[in-house]
């Protein structure tokens, strides 16, 4: 086995026809509410199955603007999973509304509908479930939650650009989808996000919101925010957007050749995860759990792999609630929404010890599988991974 030039993890891939297409707004010097943003909505709308989308600069600000639209604010509770990327609370913690972890399904990793249904409070307003890694959350049965409690689904899918669950893309199931268009995700304009939905009022909230509350150009009728799109990220989105399916099947496909050869050897470190009929996984990541058995240090597996060239993901390794923003309740300095705009929140962050969440943070790590690889280094990731332990 031969070391070679480091395998990325994750990389934008962008070329000629996405250039030509930004250089075209510049030409134009048309940079913001243009025609661009308003072609990728209605074409990402269409890609997701739904009639309507709002295009905004990053998925934490799609989340956030998502929760504004619905009417979530101060004292509220939002059930958010405990193991995923920070911005799904964040996003509630901006509307000063409180986050309720929930533990995940230890399969899947997304969030679970039986433990939803113990963390509901009477202020209970709404329920993220987070498409983790490219798979999809059970949503039937989330949805059957909401509709017993009354209850919004906002759809994190932020990593899941493309999934199904039941043959519907995610983003389109719940009352609302968000997406993130970050540099490495399954598609990318850079830096953007969108919330996608069928219902045309939240959608034209949204727009309002993302754009100082505007109705015109100088009446402020609602509390907004600068959350806008530019046109450059947009024209990169349209050319991505066209390249997406292409872009997910390699991903797939990558994933499949390194999951299947792994899955041969069940005496590694590493256990493959079990994939559900009934979602496409688009592999976000290709996610690969540390056996408990093996009595490895998850850091020193990620040291090891990338000093034999193969940079891993290692991301979420603390159950978020174990945040200090959460424990020290500390996310604005006079205490809210913790302190100073609800008698008390129905959770207790200091004692929560959610058990999936507390086996799996940490003790999983996503290999390369980006559409960038070719067969040479697949069978060097799959070689290097069974060499290990
Ligand atoms: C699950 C999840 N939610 C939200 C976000 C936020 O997206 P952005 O980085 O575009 O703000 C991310 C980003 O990685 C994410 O992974």
């Amino acid at each position: 086995m031969t070391t070679q030039k480091l395998i990325k993890v994750a990389i934008p891939i962008t070329g000629a026809e996405e250039i030509a297409a930004v250089s075209e707004v510049i030409r134009t010097g048309n940079y913001v509410s243009g025609q661009k943003v308003a072609t990728f909505e209605q074409e990402f709308a269409s890609y997701i199955g739904v009639s309507h989308a709002a295009a905004v600069n990053n998925g934490t600000a799609a989340l956030h603007v998502a929760l504004a639209a619905l009417g979530i604010g101060p004292g509220d509770e939002v059930i958010v999973p405990a193991l995923t990327f920070m911005s799904t609370v964040t996003a509630v913690l901006h509307q000063n509304a409180v986050p309720i972890f929930a533990d995940i399904d230890p399969v899947s990793y997304c969030i679970s509908p039986a433990d939803i249904r113990k963390r509901l409070s009477a202020k209970t307003r709404a329920i993220i479930p987070v498409h983790l890694y490219g798979n999809a959350a059970e949503l039937d049965e989330i949805m059957d939650i909401a509709k017993d409690f009354n209850l919004f689904v906002i759809e994190d899918c932020a990593q899941a650009h493309g999934t199904e669950y039941k043959g519907r893309r995610v983003g389109g199931i719940g009352h609302l989808g968000a997406f993130s268009f970050f540099a490495t995700k399954h598609m990318t304009t850079g830096e953007g996000g969108i919330i996608t939905s069928n219902n045309s009022e939240w959608i034209a909230l949204s727009k309002q919101i993302r754009s100082h509350g505007m109705v015109g150009r100088d009446d402020h009728v609602i509390l907004g925010y600068n959350y806008r799109m530019n046109e450059m990220a947009a024209a990169m989105g349209l050319v991505q957007l066209k390249k997406l399916d292409g872009f997910n099947a390699k991903r797939i496909k990558n994933s499949f050749t390194i999951l299947t050869q792994l899955a041969q050897h069940p005496d590694k470190w590493y256990q493959v995860p079990e994939l559900s009929d009934h979602v496409k996984h688009t592999f976000f990541w290709c996610p690969l759990a540390i056996r408990p058995e093996a009595g490895l240090n998850t850091k020193a597996v990620v040291k090891k792999l990338r000093e034999m060239g193969i940079e891993v993901r290692h991301r979420y390794a603390t159950p978020l609630y174990r945040q200090p923003v959460i424990q020290n309740l500390s996310p604005y300095p006079n205490g809210c929404p913790f302190t100073c705009c609800t008698e008390g929140i129905s959770q207790n962050y200091k004692d929560l010890y959610l058990p999936n969440v507390e086996t799996i943070a940490g003790n999983v790590i996503g290999l390369p599988n980006h559409p960038g690889l070719n067969q040479q280094n697949l069978d060097y990731i799959i070689e290097v991974c069974n060499s290990l332990y």
